[in-house]
């Protein structure tokens, strides 16, 4: 992808998000959210049991802009480093602090700052002390190498114009034995022209790759064990299949 193109869909998914955080109207204008815009709680749909979402700010949740509960294919234990790429208002960050407990981290990163500012609140108002929200890339993450037990992530990979990169820096972050735990999209039988329409791709569409590049990009990044947990259909349009895939990987120790 040229650079040019690379930095038009940033700004435009940075956009995007920092105005979807900055209305009230949750995450309803997002078609991996609640399509109904009168249904519940957003994280509801996307499986987060009632007492994680009673036990975390209401803010956090409404501004929940996920694919799945990627926490929910975690075996996080007391005392472990978690990086969630594309934090968002937090709500994962935030459900990650509570199992890591006080001797643990949850850092998130994002890139838009007002997510970044959305979910410290979101953190400030929860109390949660053992967490950290870093402004940056996840195809450069601001993040020690071989430092973090779990990286999880929740809709935001498909995202990325570069996949190999946020791939191979989660390799880079990760240690020894460390766990990729995703949730994301991927789309099969995309038209060609379809690929490239950036106010398709916010909405994490347009950048989801067919799932067995999906999986390529993560084993080429070196890690092993592969493999798809569960997936579940979004959306079919003729040949087009749109999927939610809960994905998970080791780097070998
Ligand atoms: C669909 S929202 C998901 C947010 C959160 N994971 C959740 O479940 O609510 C995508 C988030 O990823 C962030 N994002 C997208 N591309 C990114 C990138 N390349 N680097 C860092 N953050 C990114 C956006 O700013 C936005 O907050």
């Amino acid at each position: 992808m040229k650079s040019q193109d690379v930095k038009e869909i940033k700004e435009s998914v940075r956009k995007h998000y920092a105005d979807l955080v900055k209305t009230d109207e949750s995450c309803c204008s997002s078609p991996t959210c609640c399509p109904d815009p009168e249904t519940d709680n957003p994280a509801e749909k996307n499986g987060y049991t009632e007492a994680q979402i009673s036990s975390i700010p209401i803010d956090a949740t409404e501004h929940s802009f996920g694919c799945g509960n990627p926490l929910a294919y975690a075996d996080v234990q007391e005392g472990d480093v978690v990086v969630d790429l594309g934090s968002g208002a937090g709500i994962d960050v935030l459900l990650a602090s509570q199992l890591v407990g006080e001797s643990g981290r949850a850092i998130g990163i994002d890139m838009t700052p007002e997510m970044i500012e959305k979910a410290r609140q979101n953190a400030e108002a929860s109390g949660a002390e053992n967490v950290d929200f870093r402004l940056g890339e996840i195809e450069s993450m601001p993040v020690e190498g071989e430092s973090v037990d779990w990286i999880i992530s929740n809709c935001v990979i498909c995202l990325s114009p570069d996949k190999h990169k946020v791939f191979e820096e989660a390799y880079r972050v990760l240690k020894p034995g460390g766990k990729l735990v995703v949730s994301d999209m991927v789309a099969n039988n995309m038209p060609e022209w379809a690929r490239t329409a950036v106010s398709v791709w916010v909405r994490c569409i347009s950048g989801a790759l067919p799932e067995d590049q999906y999986l390529d990009s993560i084993r080429q990044a070196g890690f092993e064990n592969v493999r798809v947990l569960s997936k579940s259909a979004y959306a079919k349009m003729r040949r087009v299949e749109i999927s939610s895939v809960k994905v998970e990987a080791v780097k070998p120790a």
